[in-house]
């Protein structure tokens, strides 16, 4: 009832207010304008006349210098700072708009109308100055799927109407940009592998075009539409892709793969020319280039970033007749920027950078060691640096719109990665524009997580609004959206106490950062107690995370009876329980006064349930690795079967996340692939396997079932019964090696690993013993020379690569999925046999299993240096 009288009261109030302005203001407000303002300026006018209409005030544009608004030029821009403004009345009442540059103009013009809005008049008194912090401040969107397509490669999605019809709905890119604008963000990324196929004709290659042409005729349409509303926006449109990624029916034409981490000449040139084409038909959109992920060489890397991308800006601004250099974003990620850069400004001067802030999860707002570093460096460099808010991989697939978290992360690349952009990945990339509920017609993204973004632009826009203030802008944000303040208020705080959670457990539990995990489908026991057989990537605790414990640094200090320091695996479990808990009784609180968007609001309670679960199973689970790495120490029998209890409740907090998701979540995570490993595999071949916690229940139903067995054996005196696992085992595959610099050979102590080497074998692990191995001269592929091996086998076997485990360069690395999608093709990134081998007095070598068909294969490597080829063998 309260509710009902408050708003029948605010609608009476908002008529008498109609029936007063019209009735006093029977003149329409004069703007004045000039006729030949910029697009971006009489936006900013139509926004102000929509607002005075809204109130009952009718309003025209003129050139009339007494008019009630004036539309400032930009020419007090060194004042006001670039896109800065200033609303000023003076006695007569006239009001001014000034802005820095016609950006300025722009928010100027906003404000203006969002006042006359809020307030329901006209304000006289103005005098209100205000300037971004940020200097870019935008999101992007992927022009990518949840899976891979069939025959394609990760990344590769042509722009067609089928993967993509948002794309060409005009009314979606109005509502969209719209958005955009009204939160002041100045800057839209679009993602994708190669869009050049898509987007532009070369006469040198018409093959290339990976559209029809009624298709390609609508992108070239659709791309100019959006890049123009984009600029009425005052949105710089930048357009990204990585290398080296060519057409398929261009690859195809020239028998090359589509991507590659060779420079091919002919591959080359088509590239320089495709970009030269995009500039000189779209010369007001950017570029944001991704070096890697498909070359992994940085000397590659390089080449093709001095000697095809910048020169192919280059050619097409002279195509376009462009002065100026426009900029061009160079990322970070899958190559050592550092060293890119440096060279890059020999080529071309105007670049910006970026880096992901997090890595691909979001996890502390105090970023520290490598990467910090490296954000630093590129900062230095004297351009604009921009950090990215990259794949959420350990939020999605909840509501996240805890704004503390959000506000003291965009401080944090600005005071400890001093970065001037931010760059805003939506919660659930690989599926825009749609949100993951099981909603029909699916929830968008931009509405239900109308949060993160707003929360991410406001403080881009000023990182340093007063906290006081800034919840009560949030809770009338609340309030607007649930209907009253009461319910706000607990809203607000059932985000914030929520929105702690999965950063706290990633970044002290996690495997890695990347894409590679997916935090809410849970981890197994073994990777608790074990990362180091899944290949963890430091950087997680080493720079996304504030100083503190693993658990197995944690266990030892227990055990010795050490003092602990930092955050440990038990404080942050209790920090993440309480957390969880208060967000619960936070939205249980909120409930009652919820007027409006009931059935939204069911679905972030839901999440809130979620999420809590979701820490309760990591929580219990932790419990139980704890007690079993304690076992192992200590052989007490007692800590085993507490840790059977711990494992078993984790079970049910997880089923009662499968429960909570059965009927609300399409899917836990939108990348569905198998670069996802943890807790298990994405998708095998292209198609997804391991997406949805229902999927995931069986696992964790055999984990306990065969801890508890375990366990019974342990009790029954077989004391190396844990985590014992019985491998295949490998049977001698025929082989025929058909490179001259190569031999197959049988794999036994006292042979050569190499052909060009006296280096013998000392030490094998049984299963290698006997099998056919491969070898090659190690020199050239120490000095980065590998000339890939062909052989043909008559079935399906494993190819048992033998990793020297040292850094140094002559020795090429196990992929790492975090850098390089594509390295996981094969499968190898996983270690299969660790300490297999000991090769004179090389260090250890660990061997990981890459699959092949029947069939004659090149044993290609991804990356530089020397390795060994331990066998090939068929898995029985
Ligand atoms: N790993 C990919 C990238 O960073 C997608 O997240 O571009």
């Amino acid at each position: 009832m309260k509710s009902i009288n408050k708003h029948s009261v605010s609608l009476l109030g908002f008529l008498l207010l109609l029936f007063c302005n019209s009735a006093l203001g029977a003149e329409p407000i004069t703007i004045k304008v000039a006729t030949d303002a910029a697009p971006r300026v009489q936006f900013g006018v139509e926004r102000i006349v929509s607002a005075l209409e809204k109130i009952g005030l009718a309003a025209t544009t003129t050139n009339d210098a007494v008019a009630q608004i004036l539309i400032g030029d930009s020419q007090d821009a060194a004042e006001l700072g670039n896109e800065g403004f200033h609303l000023q009345s003076n006695n007569q009442g006239q009001i001014t708009i000034h802005g820095g540059g016609d950006s300025g103009v722009l928010y100027g013009c906003l404000e203006l109308a969002r006042r006359i809005e809020a307030e329901k008049l006209l304000h006289k008194n103005l005098d209100f100055q205000d300037a971004p912090v940020f200097k870019l401040r935008g999101p992007c969107f992927g022009m990518q799927k949840t899976s891979i397509l069939p025959g394609r490669k990760v990344y590769e999605y042509p722009y067609t109407p089928e993967l993509f019809p948002f794309f060409y709905d005009k009314a979606y890119w109005q509502q969209y940009l719209d958005f955009l604008v009204e939160n002041r963000m100045n800057t839209l990324y679009i993602w994708n592998g190669h869009p050049f196929a898509s987007l532009v004709q070369l006469p040198d290659y018409p093959y290339a075009l990976e559209v029809s042409p009624e298709v390609f005729e609508k992108n070239v349409e659709m791309f100019r539409y959006i890049a123009k509303e984009c600029d009425k926006r005052g949105i710089w449109l930048v357009q990204m892709f990585y290398n080296i990624i060519v057409s398929q029916p261009f690859a195809e034409h020239h028998g090359l793969p589509t991507q590659m981490d060779h420079i091919d000449p002919i591959a080359a040139d088509y590239t320089r020319k495709s970009i030269a084409e995009f500039v000189r038909q779209y010369p007001n959109v950017g570029l944001m280039v991704c070096l890697g992920e498909a070359c992994v060489t940085l000397d590659n890397q390089v080449k093709w970033c001095t000697e095809v991308i910048l020169p192919g800006v280059k050619d097409g601004m002279q195509a376009a007749g462009l002065v100026e250099e426009p900029p061009v974003v160079i990322r970070a990620h899958a190559t050592d920027a550092t060293v890119v850069m440096p060279k890059a400004l020999e080529v071309y001067g105007n670049l910006y950078t970026e880096a992901k802030f997090n890595g691909e999860s979001l996890t502390t707002w105090e970023p520290r060691g490598l990467w910090q570093e490296i954000h630093q460096k590129l900062s230095q460099l004297g351009s604009t640096h921009v950090s990215n808010i990259h794949i959420l991989a350990n939020l999605e697939p909840f509501r996240y719109g805890a704004q503390r978290f959000i506000k003291k992360s965009v401080q944090a690349s600005r005071d400890r990665l001093w970065a001037q952009g931010l760059h805003v990945y939506p919660l659930a990339y690989w599926n825009w524009p749609d949100a993951p509920d099981k909603v029909t017609p699916p929830l968008q993204q931009i509405e239900r997580d109308w949060i993160w973004f707003e929360a991410w632009a406001r403080y881009a826009w000023n990182p340093d609004i007063e906290d006081d203030a800034d919840q009560e802008y949030w809770i009338d944000r609340l309030a607007e959206k649930y209907g009253t303040r009461e319910a706000a208020e607990q809203i607000l705080t059932a985000y914030n106490e929520s929105g702690e959670c999965a950063p706290l457990l990633l970044r002290r539990f996690g495997i890695t950062e990347g894409n590679r995990q997916t935090l809410a489908l849970g981890m197994t026991l073994d990777q608790l107690i074990n990362p180091e057989k899944y290949r963890p990537y430091p950087e997680l605790w080493l720079s996304q995370a504030p100083h503190g414990e693993r658990l197995d640094e944690y266990v030892q200090k227990e055990l010795a009876g050490e003092p602990h320091t930092g955050e440990t695996p038990v404080s942050v479990l209790s920090d993440a329980l309480a957390c969880s808990e208060n967000a619960v009784n936070a939205i249980e609180q909120a409930a009652p006064g919820v007027s409006t968007n009931q059935a939204e609001f069911n679905r972030l309670k839901n999440d809130v349930s979620c999420i809590r679960a979701m820490v309760q199973n990591y929580a219990a689970k932790v419990n139980a690795a704890i007690l079993v790495m304690k076992f192992q120490q200590t052989h007490d029998t007692s800590l085993l079967n507490e840790a059977e209890q711990q494992l078993a409740e984790s079970l049910e907090h997880f089923r009662k996340l499968t429960l909570l998701t059965n009927g609300s979540y399409e899917f836990a995570n939108s990348m569905q692939t198998d670069t996802r490993r943890i807790p298990v595999t994405g998708a095998i071949g292209t198609e997804p396997v391991s997406f949805h916690w229902s999927q995931m229940l069986p696992v964790y139903e055999q984990e306990l079932a065969d801890f508890q067995a375990s366990v019974a054996a342990v009790n029954g005196g077989d004391t190396t019964a844990l985590f014992r696992r019985e491998k295949k085992p490998l049977r001698k595959a025929a082989v025929k090696v058909l490179t001259p610099q190569a031999e197959a050979y049988t794999v036994q102590t006292g042979t050569r690993a190499y052909n060009d080497q006296q280096w013998r074998i000392q030490a094998l692990v049984p299963e290698l013993d006997q099998l056919t191995g491969i070898r090659f001269p190690h020199t050239t592929a120490a000095q980065g020379a590998y000339d890939p091996v062909e052989f043909e086998v008559e079935e399906p076997v494993l190819v048992l690569i033998g990793y020297i485990r040292d850094e140094d360069k002559q020795w090429l690395q196990p992929p790492r999925l975090e850098m390089d999608a594509l390295g996981g093709e094969r499968g190898g990134t996983e270690v299969y046999i660790q300490d297999a081998a000991i090769v004179d007095t090389l260090p250890p070598i660990d061997v990981y299993a890459l699959r092949f068909d029947k069939g004659k294969h090149k044993l290609t490597m991804r990356g530089q240096g020397s390795f060994t080829v331990l066998g090939i063998a068929v898995e029985e």
